[in-house]
């Protein structure tokens, strides 16, 4: 008996009742009488427990006892025909193991914890249904991810987290060191001696893969990159983390069109992947915070996106007589609300906004004739808003070094990147998804702290 192979939850609620099995998982619940006990057996393999019937004349009253919510337990005994509701098989067990005791401090007692406090044990709470679900999709759709991009002949570019260039601009970088804070070396201006820092010089993690990206589309021709990237953007919202993981493909020969049609055809195939392998898990998340999950996500896969200049879309808000806390005009950045008005309100779909204002957008999207717009492009998504950014790059080293030149950018941490269009430059294209704002679409959460298993945020890197 002892020999018997342990099997995960989810393949013994497939298996043909008969055999003698063994199970290994933590106790979510135990309830029963004098003549039985009904343990609810979870070992993280699926959103479902498997029951493990106990009649109480086959095990001591001690041992019992500690079988409590939380604690750790295999159990032997008979696949059989399940007598109750919800489940078709159960195991009628004949010997039991407690691995690892959990008192009544076990903070997940019972059902029911509000989203906040679980943040809060962010160490159990991949034990509750809604985490576990959580986590499940989320390797499911990284998985589905390499897929994709491996069928379509593209290859996985790792790109470094430290660097000494600002990709996106934006001044949100956290700084890489180990210079003893307390006794900085100073130059005779005054200023910090880099030079005696690890590396020699300023460095950060870094805010994207995409420039080494483009040198991976400049020679291998297609890539994407998987991998967490840091904003220190002070942005306490339900849809920013200080760390993300994001994915970015990069194309040569793209132009803008290609890249839109990559980036509708890869968020539909994610979606359609989590609709055909992530069933249970939905369905728990639809059941318990949307009722309109599912049907969302069969409809985008179902709808072509819109594609909108930016101009367009701020004249329709202009002119929508919705009140945004935050005004629009031609040039602005747009905010949430507005990307949500568009999509939600306006066209009931994914829209893909277009050529935006260059002030807006970062140095390296390939510039317009009007002088005045880029070659941008940020899908929209119903309930997140931005959900991928992008663009067509600028090829022209001319062009491309005027620009940074405008920005007063400090070409000395370019000059590698420059090159790629000094030698054999050529059109190309590429965007970045957020792989936890996909997240949020696919399990319809409400909060990006609730789609990583440890979120960093502003003040917060417990865990
Ligand atoms: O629009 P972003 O800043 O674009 C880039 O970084 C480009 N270099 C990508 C590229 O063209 N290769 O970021 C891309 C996406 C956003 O659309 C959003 O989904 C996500 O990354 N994102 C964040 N997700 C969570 N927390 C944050 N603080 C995020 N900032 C951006
Ligand atoms: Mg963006």
């Amino acid at each position: 008996m002892e020999e018997v192979k342990r099997l995960r939850v989810v393949e013994l609620l497939s298996q043909k009742p008969g055999s003698d099995v063994l199970a290994k998982g933590w106790v979510r619940t135990k309830r029963g009488n004098k003549n039985v006990s009904f343990i609810a057996l979870n070992d993280g393999s699926t959103i479902k427990n498997i029951q493990i019937v106990c009649d109480a004349q086959n095990f001591s009253e001690e041992l019992m006892k500690d079988v409590t919510t939380g604690a750790c337990i295999a159990a032997w005994g008979k696949l059989v025909e399940s007598q109750g509701q919800g489940q078709s098989v159960e195991i009628q067990a004949s010997k039991i193991e407690v691995y690892g005791k959990a008192d009544a401090t076990y903070p997940l007692q019972k059902k029911g914890h509000t989203l906040e406090f679980l943040r809060e044990i962010a160490h159990l709470r991949p034990r509750t249904n809604t985490m576990g679900a959580v986590l499940r999709i989320r390797h499911a759709m990284a998985f589905a991810i390499h897929s994709y991009f491996n069928s379509k002949g593209f290859f996985y570019l790792h790109t470094p987290l430290i660097t000494a260039s600002d990709c996106e601009g934006a001044g949100a970088m956290f700084q890489v060191t180990t210079m003893d804070l307390n006794n900085i070396p100073k130059g005779e201006n005054g200023k910090v001696d880099y030079s005696q820092d690890f590396f020699g010089r300023q460095t950060s993690l870094t805010v994207s893969g995409q420039l080494e990206g483009e040198l991976g589309a400049m020679s291998l021709g297609q890539i994407y990159t998987f991998g967490p990237t840091f904003r220190a953007e002070n942005s306490n919202t339900p849809r920013h983390l200080a760390e993300f993981w994001m994915v970015e493909p990069e194309v040569a020969f793209n132009d803008i069109t290609d890249n839109m049609n990559l980036a509708e055809d890869f968020i539909k195939s994610l979606v359609k992947y989590a609709l055909d392998n992530c069933r249970d898990d939905l369905q728990f998340l639809n059941d318990m915070f949307d009722k309109e999950l599912i049907s969302r996500l069969e409809g985008v896969i179902n709808t072509e996106f819109v594609r909108l200049p930016y101009t367009e879309g701020v004249k329709i808000l202009m002119e929508s007589g919705q009140k945004f806390e935050y005004p629009v005009s031609w040039g602005v950045d747009l905010q949430s609300e507005h990307e949500r008005y568009l999509v939600e309100q306006h066209f009931k779909r994914p829209v893909i906004l277009t050529d935006y204002p260059k002030d807006i957008k970062a140095f390296y999207m390939k510039q317009n004739e009007d002088g005045k717009t880029v070659r941008a492009m940020d899908v929209l998504f119903p309930k997140i808003g931005e959900i991928i950014g992008g663009s067509e790059r600028e090829e022209s080293l001319e062009k491309l070094e005027r620009r940074v030149a405008e920005l007063n950018m400090d070409t000395r941490n370019l000059w590698w990147y420059l090159d790629t269009r000094r030698f054999g430059t050529a059109p190309h294209s590429g965007f970045g998804l957020g792989f936890e704002r996909l997240l949020l679409f696919v399990t319809g959460m409400a909060n990006i702290r609730d789609v990583i298993p440890f979120p960093r945020t502003p003040k917060s890197a417990e865990f």
